[in-house]
Parts: structure tokens; C-alpha cells; sequence
């Protein structure tokens, strides 16, 4: 039996004369990286040790000192005791020369009709699976808590904004589930890129398949795949899947910008409409007012290296011939960031958002400014008076500008000031210039209506938590 394996050349045999140079080292070995991917290496290495022993092409006792190597491996890294070894390259090498490090010649067996290739590509759809997972809980947890809120501020009007100018008054339970769809399309982008990923490559071995009987069924099925992969060259080349997951990721970071942008835009005393929890928020070391809204900031700003991974990935890949070429081990510092980025996003959104507490006086007045309640006016012509929308458009547009003038609000204005602009304006339009009739008469499908919005909460409940409904 031979001593440690020093380094990846010495693996390969007798191919190489000379050692790396330390340059060749440092842009090469990802270890310092791909160590993340150890437990999925482990799974794919006992699901390939399992098959190959099945199959007859290791020994059954080889297979069990493979099998038993791995967990010791395993303990070693859990217990911090694992030695990484930038000269052995990458997580494989580096558990492969320990296997064999420890059992001797069986460890040799285990790469048979295996390459590196379709082992990275299987560890790397295992590790985004897991992400998948995690993203489409806290996605989930994230919109429990956005209905909950939606729910208690179901008839609480505020300014509903286009051009970020004062448009018309909502229900802030309407704005909060306009983030639980987007957030809902975001969970079914994760659902559907792990459809698409979930295929086994292992077995693909360089980019060829393989000259020995193995089981490709096998193997998949224990990795929890859907099926293997149907073409060897395609299962060695393609990265589509982390593609589909920082796609997803990507626009599910913008979605967080918006909804945190609006937090930080809220949380100004100009607006003064939400006081985010003290402790998702920082003072100022000069200006003792200052309560800063950073945890919402850094959601925003965060959301710019979940899209430059995203960017950066399909850059990587963009002129890349098949099969496997070292560019794509490119795709895991950046997907790893991305997903750790995104995780952690997701969570202090939904911790922030909980602790958030809306100011409902200040929303209410704010509601009304602006003359929100014009079209309500034009409409109110429409329906009672029977005058074309575009006629009654242009009477609400100079009631808008008497307002202005005088400086006063729309269901200010005299009983006279609005028979002069238009006789048909009777002192009954009244009646639909204050913001609640406003919201409350806004009752078509999918709007801001109070009894629209406690409906829609109870169908995002059962949509997106699985409770209740029918
Ligand atoms: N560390 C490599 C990567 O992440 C593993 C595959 C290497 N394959 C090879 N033929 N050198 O892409």
C-alpha cells in the first residue's frame, strides 16, 4: 500500500513529470470553494459504490470499506478534523485520496466508470436542489406573514401611487398582497426549475458514458432523481439548472428590492406611513434623530450580486463548445453567494416585516391628498348623470384645478364652486369623494375593496399555506 496522496498529479499516474507551479495551483484549485459540496460528494460517492457493487463491478467487500471510509470522512469533516488540500484541486480528489488514504486499495475502486465531470454536475444538482427547498420555505414563511398583516389592514385606506405621484386610495391589505403573488410566482419559478433539474448525470462518466454494466436507474433513484439524463454529453456540459435557479433567484431579489424600497421610502418621516423595529434599523454616529432603515437598504442593494451572478454565469457559459471545459467550475462561487445572499434576504425581510408597524393616521390622511378621489368623481357623472367618461374626465379635471387654487381638498369645494364648474355636479357627489366610499366601492375582481381584500386574503391562505378553503 502506497503513503498520502500529495497531489492531483499523482493520481493521474505517471502522465505528469513535473509538479504544478504555484501559479497553476492558485488559479486552479477550488477547494477553498467546492469544500460546500462535501456531503453531496459523500451521497453521490456511496449511491455510485452501492450500483457498482450491485452490478459486479466492485466487490461486496469492497463496497463496504468504500461505504465505511465515506462516513468516517464524513465525522472527520463534521468534527472540523478533514485536512483540505488546495494541491489536491477540488472537494472530489481531496475525498477521494482520503478514502483512499484510509482503506487503501478499495478507495482506488471507486471512481471506476465515474468522471469528474458527471460527479461535480451530480453534486451541484443536489447542493441547488437543497437551495430550491430552502428558498420555497422562506418564500412560504415570507408570505405567511405579509397575509397576516394583509389580513389586519384589510379596510385601512392609504395613497395608492403610479408615477409615485398620489393616484387613488387602496386598502394597505390590497398593496401588502400585491407582494404575496409576486412572491407566489417566485415559488413556482423555484418549483419549476427543480422540476427541470431534478435528472441524474451521474453515469454520464467524461462526456461518453461508459464501457461498464452500470445501473443509471439505480443510482438516480437513490439520489432522489426523477430519472437520469438522457444524453452524456449534455449531462457532463449543462448548467441550465443553476441558470433556472439564479433566474429565479434573480427576479425573486428584485421583488425583495421593491418591497424594501417601499419599507425605506415609508420609513422617511416625509412619508412617515411604517416604524420598522428598532432592531432592523441603526442610529447615527453625528445626528441623533437618525433612525436608518439599513436592513431594508441592504435587501435593495443585495439584490445587484444576486443578478451579477446571474449574469456572470451566463457570460461563463455563453461561448463554452461541449462537453466539459474548467470554465464552468466558474458556476459555484457565485451560485453559492447567490443563494446565501437570496437565504438570508428572505429571512430578514420577513423578521423586519413582522416587527413593522404601520402608522394608520398617517396612511388616512396621506390617502386623501392629492385629490385621489377625482376619477371617483368623473365615475360618480358617469353613473348617476349618464355623461360620457371622456366629458367626465375633463369636469373632474377642472374640480381638480378650483381645488388647487383654492388650496383645499376636493370634498371641500362649495355647493356653488361646483355647479359653477358643471351644473350637473350636485352637492350628492359628496358622498363618493371620501377615501373609504372610494375603496369600498372598488369591488370588481382583484380590487382594493375591503370585502375583495379579506376574500383574497382567505384564497392566498389556502392557495399558498395550503389552509383552509376548498
Ligand atoms: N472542480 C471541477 C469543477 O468544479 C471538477 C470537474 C473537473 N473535471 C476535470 N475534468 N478536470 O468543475
Amino acid at each position: 500500500m502506497s503513503g498520502p496522496t500529495k497531489s492531483a498529479r499523482e493520481l493521474w499516474g505517471g502522465h505528469f513529470a513535473t509538479d504544478a507551479a504555484p501559479l497553476m495551483e492558485r488559479i486552479n484549485a477550488s477547494v477553498g470553494f467546492d469544500k460546500r459540496l462535501w456531503a453531496e460528494d459523500l451521497r453521490g460517492s456511496r449511491a455510485h459504490a452501492r450500483m457498482l457493487a450491485d452490478r459486479g463491478i466492485v466487490s461486496a467487500a469492497d463496497r463496504d470499506a468504500i461505504l465505511a471510509g465515506l462516513d468516517a470522512i464524513a465525522r472527520e469533516i463534521e468534527e472540523g478534523r478533514f485536512v483540505f488540500d488546495p494541491k489536491l484541486e477540488d472537494i472530489h480528489l481531496n475525498i477521494e485520496a482520503r478514502l483512499t488514504e484510509r482503506i487503501g486499495e478499495a478507495g482506488r475502486r471507486l471512481h471506476t466508470a465515474r468522471s469528474r465531470n458527471d460527479q461535480v454536475a451530480t453534486d451541484m444538482r443536489l447542493w441547488v436542489r437543497g437551495a430550491i427547498d430552502r428558498a420555497e420555505a422562506l418564500l412560504r414563511a415570507l408570505q405567511a406573514v405579509l397575509i397576516d398583516k394583509a389580513e389586519r389592514h384589510a379596510a385601512d385606506v392609504m395613497p395608492g401611487f403610479t408615477h409615485l405621484q398620489a393616484a387613488q386610495p387602496v386598502t394597505l391589505g390590497h398593496h401588502l398582497l400585491a407582494y404575496v403573488e409576486m412572491f407566489g410566482r417566485d415559488r413556482d419559478r423555484f418549483a419549476s426549475a427543480r422540476r427541470r433539474s431534478n435528472e441524474c448525470p451521474l453515469g454520464a462518466a467524461a462526456l461518453a458514458g461508459t464501457s461498464f454494466p452500470i445501473d443509471r436507474e439505480a443510482t438516480a433513484r437513490e439520489l432522489g432523481f426523477d430519472r437520469p439524463m438522457a444524453n452524456s454529453i449534455d449531462a457532463v456540459s449543462d448548467r441550465d439548472f443553476a441558470l433556472d435557479y439564479l433566474s429565479a433567484a434573480a427576479i425573486c431579489a428584485v421583488h425583495l428590492s421593491r418591497l424594501a424600497e417601499e419599507l425605506v421610502l415609508w420609513a422617511t418621516p416625509q412619508f412617515g406611513f411604517v416604524v420598522l423595529p428598532e432592531a432592523f434599523t441603526s442610529g447615527s454616529s453625528i445626528m441623533p434623530q437618525k433612525r436608518n432603515p439599513d436592513a431594508a437598504e441592504l435587501v435593495r442593494g443585495k439584490s445587484g450580486r444576486v443578478i451579477g451572478h446571474l449574469v456572470a454565469l451566463l457570460t461563463v457559459l455563453k461561448g463554452l463548445p461541449l462537453a466539459y471545459s474548467k470554465d464552468m467550475q466558474e458556476d459555484k462561487e457565485g451560485l453559492f453567494d447567490a443563494a446565501d445572499t437570496l437565504e438570508l434576504c428572505l429571512a430578514a425581510t420577513a423578521a423586519m416585516l413582522d416587527g413593522a408597524r404601520f402608522d394608520l393616521a398617517r396612511l388616512r390622511a396621506a390617502a386623501g391628498l392629492g385629490h385621489t378621489t377625482a376619477t371617483d368623481l368623473a365615475d360618480w357623472l358617469v353613473r348617476v348623470k349618464g355623461v360620457p367618461f371622456r366629458e367626465a374626465h375633463g369636469i373632474a379635471a377642472r374640480a381638480v384645478r378650483r381645488a388647487e387654487e383654492r388650496g383645499c381638498q376636493l370634498d371641500e369645494l362649495e355647493d356653488a364652486e361646483l355647479a359653477a364648474i358643471d351644473p350637473r355636479l350636485e352637492p350628492a357627489v359628496r358622498e363618493v369623494l371620501g377615501v373609504d366610499r372610494s375603496v369600498a366601492s372598488r369591488t370588481s375582481l382583484g380590487g382594493t375593496a375591503p370585502v375583495r381584500v379579506r376574500e383574497a386574503v382567505a384564497a392566498a391562505r389556502a392557495r399558498f399555506l395550503g389552509e383552509g378553503g376548498s
